[in-house]
This record gives structure tokens, sequence and C-alpha cells, in this order.
């Protein structure tokens, strides 16, 4: 980043800090944080270990400004959060054409990790349920599983702004007890749909899901499919834009599985969540929110996450069907103008 960006990311940090939308946050932080609902994960054991009253809040704007509230740097595993931006990658790898004869578009309905595939096309639905998220993966191109590797890491860095690291008890502990991924994964190689490499993809598959972020990193990610696949921050291009539109209709029908018919009604904004706790959401020109709390409802979902993104679109008016003037003025909100509400 050049020192005209650093001056720039300092100035607005500074602002972030003095915002009324920060006071925002923080009031929409202590309203959730007392919800109890919710279960950590534990097919994975490793997950279980997290703490469920770990709560973040992250919102990042197309501007560059990054608003954060609660536990914003503590690093979860970003599991199934992953998928979206790993189709991505294999947009770029093959092109829409190639990657939609291996993964379809369509919501399933069903859990994440049903074993289901198309009987029309043999297809998995679609890239964010596990079946889709594998034949995605499967489609990552690198010499070996570490090269490929290197290529997401890399690819997360560009959203982020920063480097990243693979969990490695979680992953251990999910290759340890991911035969339902297996099955699936076997049964796409039965059709066709993965290649013969398929336990060095599983072996991916597992790291990508096992890679450390923060609330703040999701709040960048969603902010940069926001800002056209460019970070807001450091302005460096994650995503060839030709492939941003794919990535964002996906997550607003598929991303949040079969919460996903709910969550379009309710929230709007195009989202992907993750057995970890994260929930990432994106409102297409204007920012990025990243939520955190292990705590899930029955469809893997974080509670606290879901009321938080729910809340913030109601208020500021970012479901994309809204038309009607919100309650509160986003601009207003953050630049801190004295008429902050409409009435
Ligand atoms: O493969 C799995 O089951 C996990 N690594 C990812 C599932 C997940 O995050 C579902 N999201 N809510």
């Amino acid at each position: 980043m050049s020192n005209t960006g650093k001056l720039k990311a300092f100035a607005d940090s500074i602002a972030a800090a003095t915002s009324p939308f920060r006071n925002y946050l923080s009031d929409l932080h202590r309203k959730y944080l007392p919800l109890s609902d919710g279960t950590v994960a534990d097919y994975i054991p490793e997950l279980a270990l997290a703490d469920p009253s770990w709560f973040g809040v992250a919102v990042a704007t197309v501007e560059g400004q990054v608003f954060e509230v609660g536990d914003c740097a503590q690093p979860f595993t970003i599991q199934s959060i992953s998928k979206a931006f790993v189709y991505g990658l294999a947009l770029e790898d093959h092109g829409r054409d190639y990657v939609n004869s291996k993964v379809g578009v369509e919501p399933t309905g069903e859990a994440f990790n049903a074993i289901v595939l198309d009987e029309a096309t043999n297809r998995p639905y679609n890239p964010m349920v596990n079946a889709g998220a594998i034949a995605t993966a499967d489609l990552i191109k690198g010499k070996d599983g570490t090269e490929r590797l290197k290529r997401m890491l890399d690819m997360f860095s560009r959203y982020t702004g920063r480097s990243h690291d693979i969990h490695v008890p979680v992953f251990l502990s999910e290759r340890a007890t991911g035969n339902r991924n297996r099955a699936i994964a076997y049964l796409m190689l039965n059709f066709g749909m993965v290649s013969d490499r398929i336990d060095e993809t599983l072996d991916l598959y597992f790291q990508q899901c096992s890679i450390l972020v923060t609330a703040r990193d999701l709040s960048l990610m969603a902010a940069t499919l926001a800002n056209g696949g460019v970070n807001p921050v450091t302005g460096d291009r994650a995503l060839d834009q030709r492939y941003v539109q794919d990535v964002v209709s996906v997550m607003l029908t598929c991303g949040m599985y079969d919460s996903s018919g709910d969550w379009a009604y309710r929230v709007g904004m195009p989202a992907k969540s993750g057995v970890g706790g994260g929930i990432t959401a994106v409102s297409p020109g204007k920012l990025g929110i990243g939520t955190f709390s292990p705590p899930l409802d029955a469809k893997g979902n974080s509670l606290r996450g879901i009321r938080v993104c729910q809340q913030l679109s109601q208020d500021f008016g970012l479901h994309p069907f809204n038309v009607a003037p919100p309650p509160k003025d986003l601009d207003s909100w953050i630049k801190g103008d004295a008429d902050l509400d409409r009435w």
C-alpha cells in the first residue's frame, strides 16, 4: 500500500472511531450479546472448543472505512464462507461455461451437507453446498496440493489485505471425521464431476475450510465484492470484475442454505455463512458486513449474526428491493451529520 493509501487508511480509522455509526454498532452488539440461543458446532470436534460468548460485528464501506465492535480480531475458521470466494477463483481459472458444466447455480433447499446431485445433469446443485464446494475446489489450478493451497491463500489475502494461516487442529479434526464429504466426493467422481485427484482435492477443501479469519476480514471480503472485486482499503483487485455478479448472485440464492428464502425475504443482502460462526453479507455499491458468533441455528447459521444483519438491513434500507426511505440514513450516520434520523 502506498504512503498516500496508508495516510488515507489512518484518517479513515480516526473517522470510524468517532462516527455515530460506530456507536450504533455498539448498541447493536450490546442488544444481541445476551442472546443465548443456538449451539456451537461439534460435528467437527475441534470446532466445539469455541467460546459461545464470542461476538464481533464489523462493517467496511466501499469508500474504505472499517467499523469494528466486539471480538473483531478473534480468529476463527472460515468454513463454508470460503466457498463463495473459491468459486470466484475457479471462474477465473476456467471461465463460466466450464465451471457451470461441473457445478450448477440452483438452490437445493436441502442442508449444506446433503448427499444429493442434480439427476438431470449429475452436477452438484450449486457451489455453496458441500458437494458443489468440493467440485469447485477440484477446479483450482496448481501442479500439486501445495501450489493450489498457496493460490487460495493468496486470493484471500487480496480480499483482506493480510496473510492467512490454516488452523491445523481444525484441519486434522475435519479430515479425520470427513467421511460424509468423502462419500459426496466419490459419488461425483463416479459421474465425472470431479477429477481423479479427488483425495488431494478433499485435503484442499478441508484446508480451505480451516483458514483463519476475523470478523474484520469478512467485512473487507464482502466490501470487496460490493466494490466490484477491488479491496476498498488496499485498492488491490481480488476478483475479475466479470465474475462478481456470478459470486454475489449465488450467495443471494444459496449462501444461507435452507434458510436462503427466509434470509432473502428478511435481510436481502447476498451472504454466506460458516459453521465456525461467521457470516459475510454484501450491500452492492455500499458496504460489506462481517459478523462472528459461534452459536448456530438448526441450519448452521450464526444466530447473533443473523439478527445483526437483519437489523442493519431494516434500519438502513440495505435490502436490494427496498424502495421506502429507511429509518436511518447511512451516509448521515457514517459522516455524523446533525439530522441522523428521518423522524
Ligand atoms: O464440510 C463441512 O461440513 C464444513 N467444513 C463446512 C460446512 C459449513 O460451514 C456449513 N455452513 N454453515
